[in-house]
């Protein structure tokens, strides 16, 4: 058995529209490097985070050292382990930057014990490593970042994730704002309460978009990225939303909204010639602003974290 493993984890869009905290799904290209070691102090050591000197060391803080702790916890053991995070994923972006260092944690230490753990099973140890840098309970970045593809969280106690592959021709925009917005902070201002009128839309979308992921139906896909609680609610946070989601619109894209709890943004396209139409589109209408930004152009991943 290896004593030291590398693997990439990737970056993942949640909420996916109308589906607060119960959808997502990876993106291919950007995410973490991480390597893990056996280390014979039977305790969790994390290296300091380059260029990210104020992400905590301590493993009772780190969301990579609070998920290999979940995950020792359930298997009583002591094992330690020497954790170096490569972050290629700004923290505070709204494409599960700490999801993907739990995931990839989680992923590395199983591998290193000789894979005591299902994927699936990995998720429930990535998500509490997710809640501590959100101060709440929600794995919809922290399924995908694991398992790839969509993930659907039917259930959180206990939780039941659907894992769906995405449609093959399903590609994704993101434009990363280059400014931090706190998961906590972006949780803290949505109303606790939630008109019947507007829950009964948003659960019709999220039954469309399920059906339109299985049948690999670009158009209702599309059609049911429509958010009618949450993005009306975190759009304030974002620079120029209303006339970035326009231009996106315009260019082509199946339908955008914000990812995660923002600053960044999400279309889907079908094709990847679309999507670069889109990256255009989003170019022209963010260069208007003052902002720093970055654009990806990703297929809708259907791998979680790869062990290099
Ligand atoms: N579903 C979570 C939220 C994701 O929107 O707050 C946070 O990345």
């Amino acid at each position: 058995m290896s004593e030291s493993v590398k693997v990439f984890a990737p970056g993942s869009v949640s909420n996916v529209g109308c589906g607060f905290d119960i959808l997502g799904f990876a993106i291919d290209g950007v995410g973490d490097e991480m390597v893990v070691s056996k280390n014979d102090k039977k305790k969790i050591v994390i290296a300091p985070v380059n260029g990210y000197e104020n992400l905590p060391t301590d493993p009772k803080k780190n969301v990579a050292g609070v998920a290999i702790q979940a995950l020792l916890d359930d298997l009583k053991s002591n094992q330690g382990f020497d954790v170096e995070i490569v972050k290629n994923i700004k923290p505070g972006s709204g494409i599960g930057s700490s999801a993907a260092s739990a995931a990839g944690a989680v992923v590395a230490v199983n591998e290193l014990l000789g894979n005591p753990y299902s994927r699936m099973e990995l998720v429930d140890f990535a998500m509490k490593g997710e809640e501590v840098a959100s101060g709440d309970v929600h794995a919809d970045n922290a399924a995908p970042a694991t398992l790839g593809g969509f993930c659907l969280i039917r259930g959180y106690n206990p939780l039941d994730v659907i894992h769906i592959q995405p449609p093959k021709d399903l590609w994704c925009v993101v434009i990363h704002p280059q400014i931090e917005i706190k998961t906590k902070e972006s949780r803290e201002l949505l109303s606790p309460e939630v008109s019947m009128k507007k829950a009964i839309r948003q659960w019709g979308n999220v039954a469309g978009l399920m059906s339109g992921l299985y049948t690999s139906n670009y158009e209702l896909i599309g059609r049911s990225l429509e958010d009618h609680i949450v993005e009306p609610q975190r759009k304030v946070l974002i620079p120029e939303f209303d006339e970035l989601k326009l231009s996106v619109m315009e260019a082509g894209a199946l339908g955008c909204s914000i990812s995660g709890s923002g600053p960044s943004v999400f279309a889907l396209a079908e094709g990847k010639d679309s999507a670069d139409v889109i990256a255009t589109a989003m170019d022209t209408a963010y260069r208007k602003t003052e902002l720093d930004y970055k654009i990806y152009v990703s297929k809708v991943s259907d791998g979680g974290v790869r062990v290099l």
